[in-house]
């Protein structure tokens, strides 16, 4: 049984093979005490130009089975990769290695106490549970508070920011709430003529390929409540192909057991919009980029020293997730959990980087986004009372900028001074070859290096922390409120009498936590693998300008100042955190790591 939930398993480590030990360290890594440089103060221009030749022949882009951005081949890069796979592999296969040990007492221990009777007996598929795997469990409250509606409305403003939206007044409506009056005291108009109204739309997925499970393509309408300002949920509708014209509306209205099934199957939409989306949204997003500019940056230009920083063991990860899919599809792949096959993933994980959705450079930075999606600063409607991913995201975000200013300052005296860098230039000309959506057109300004170098440490520090490694697992896919899937076809009519007939049997709860728990690094917690040692590279910082080293060390105090405060947050006398049933912690940058792990 525990067999065939591994094969089963997306991240199907089982498929990886260790790659043989490198005698030879590579071109790349050669190593002396000279401080980097930019191309005009080298010394030894001639030299410098032939040694980018050289990368740039052994550095070439190339098609990947998964999809989406370019993935780079030959001599160097294949050294690079099998070199990485030294480092980046062990933490994966003693993971693994745990969380199958520990899915195996998981799951007796959860069929010893009468299985799975009510939502609530989720709460023992953690309890005491996945001691390396998964120790700390679901971010707290959410195991407890899930009926409450505050508790599916925040997570749209701290989990799973990435696909909510506030309606414009000219937007067209996507489907009627008759009860808009009666639970809101305004109409569905009114909101929207207000600025009260927001949106996710999910309704693509429901021409996924399914397994033998079920899952819809939701849309849901949150407003801002025009008296108390609490962002509340309004009306969830799930849309299944072939019977959209039948398509049920549900709301806070109706039946509990109705109203919380419309709900699971919003989150279920979140939960594979994090898992498939992340791939391309935190890891293929900073990689063409960095792609670019390993063949056209020296190996001594600083900004290609702080790019390899941030990007740590990038190129392991696609291979990866092929495997899972491939093993996903494969014939003897076991019960499928999910509601769509692993090869609809994939599909679906293209269609959002082809869109630019996820694959956007410019437009996709934390706050034009965030602006956009007229979450901040928006023109019409009140402000959002308690937005905890903005709170806990700028602290960080613009702490990285903050150090990013100093360092790029400290190299470049003026904005003439980047526009004369003939690497960055070259850089900036190769993202079109390498077809990065929607990079900076030129790179003319110290503002605009600033700007591209803090996104790239987002997209893995921040944009992969919540979608996968320290998110996810705690939050957008944590039982009972999101599962994979569902075991009973999505209704046609109101009135369910039975929802744990739906919910995940003690199998697919012991899988899913598998799947996930891959991507958690609860052992990292505190280490110098996490936010707060970003920068905290003593080899790499001591060639670069001094004040790079205060700037860091600066970094270093803020993040460590700051998780502080995150680890003293508490529910107050109403049981709430920043207006939110439960803790979302999982911006702690003594916890989060600052790359893009898996
Ligand atoms: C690099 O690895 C890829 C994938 O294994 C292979 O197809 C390619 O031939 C290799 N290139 C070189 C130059 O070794
Ligand atoms: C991070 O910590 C480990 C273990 O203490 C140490 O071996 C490693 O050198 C540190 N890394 C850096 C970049 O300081
Ligand atoms: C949420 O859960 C926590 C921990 O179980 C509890 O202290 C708090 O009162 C709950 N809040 C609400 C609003 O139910």
């Amino acid at each position: 049984m525990i067999k065939s939930i591994l094969a089963s398993v997306l991240l199907a480590t089982a498929a990886v093979q260790a790659s043989p030990a490198l005698t030879e360290r590579g071109f790349e890594n050669a190593n002396n005490d000279d401080p980097y440089t930019l191309p005009n103060a080298d010394r030894n221009a001639r030299a410098r130009a032939a040694a980018i030749d050289v990368k740039r022949q052994g550095w070439q882009y190339s098609e990947f089975p998964m999809g989406v951005a370019y993935y780079p081949t030959g001599t160097l890069a294949n050294k690079t990769i099998a070199k990485d796979q030294e480092t980046w592999l062990p933490p994966i296969l003693e993971k693994s290695a745990a969380a199958t040990k520990e899915s195996v007492i998981a799951l007796a221990a959860i069929n010893s106490k009468g299985g799975f009777n009510k939502l609530e007996d989720y709460v023992n598929l953690y309890d005491g549970q996945w001691p390396e795997a998964f120790p700390e469990g679901p971010i707290p409250g959410i195991l407890t508070n899930f009926t409450d509606d505050r508790t599916f409305s925040m997570m749209r403003l701290s989990a799973a920011p990435y696909r909510v939206k506030r309606v414009k007044p000219s937007d067209t409506l996507l489907f009627p709430v008759d009860d808009a009056a009666a639970i809101t005291g305004l109409s569905l108009k009114q909101l929207q003529t207000q600025g009260r109204l927001f949106l996710q739309d999910f309704s693509e997925m429901k021409e996924l390929d399914p397994t033998d499970k079920f899952g819809a393509g939701c849309q849901g309408y949150f407003y801002i409540h025009p008296k108390s300002g609490d962002f509340l949920p309004l009306a969830v509708r799930p849309l299944v192909k072939g019977r959209e014209n039948s398509a049920l509306v549900y709301t806070p209205k109706d039946s509990a057991n109705d109203w919380m099934l419309a709900k699971m199957l919003l989150n279920q939409n979140d939960g594979w919009h994090t898992t498939w989306a992340h791939i391309t949204q935190s890891h293929s997003a900073a990689e063409i980029p960095y792609l670019a500019a390993i063949r056209t940056l020296s190996d001594s230009h600083p900004v290609l020293v702080m790019l390899n920083r941030i990007e740590k063991t990038p190129w392991n990860i696609r291979p990866l997730l092929q495997n899972g899919v491939v093993a996903g599809a494969a014939p003897d792949s076991g019960p499928a959990y999910y509601a769509w096959t692993s090869l609809s993933g994939r599909a679906w994980a293209n269609q959002v980087y082809a869109s630019g959705e996820t694959a956007n450079f410019q437009s996709n930075y934390y706050r034009t986004f965030l602006e956009n999606q007229g979450l901040i600063n928006s023109p019409v409607g009140p402000k959002l009372k308690s937005f905890p991913f903005y709170d806990d995201v700028s602290v960080i975000v613009e702490s990285i900028r903050e150090f990013m200013t100093t360092f790029v300052n400290s190299y470049y005296a003026s904005d003439s001074a980047v526009a004369k860098d003939s690497e960055l230039q070259a850089w900036q000309r190769e993202t079109v070859v390498a077809k990065v959506f929607d990079f900076p057109k030129s790179i003319t300004s110290r503002r605009t290096l600033i700007d591209i170098l803090t996104h790239q440490a987002y997209l893995g520090g921040v944009v992969h922390g919540v979608t996968s490694t320290n998110g996810a697992i705690g939050d957008t896919t944590s039982l009972p409120f999101a599962p994979a899937g569902f075991r009973q076809p999505i209704p046609t009519k109101k009135g369910v009498k039975d929802l744990m007939a739906f919910m995940p049997t003690p199998e697919g709860a012991v899988w899913q936590v598998v799947t996930y728990s891959a991507a958690n690094r609860f052992s990292w917690k505190d280490t110098n693998e996490t936010i707060t040692y970003m920068f905290e590279d003593q080899a790499m910082l001591s060639k670069m300008t001094s004040q790079t080293r205060v700037a860091a060390q600066k970094f270093k105090s803020d993040m460590n100042a700051f998780s502080t405060e995150v680890r003293a947050r508490k529910f107050d006398k109403d049981g709430l955190n920043r207006g939110m049933p439960f803790m979302w912690n999982v911006m702690d940058p003594n916890w989060a790591p600052y790359w893009s792990v898996v």
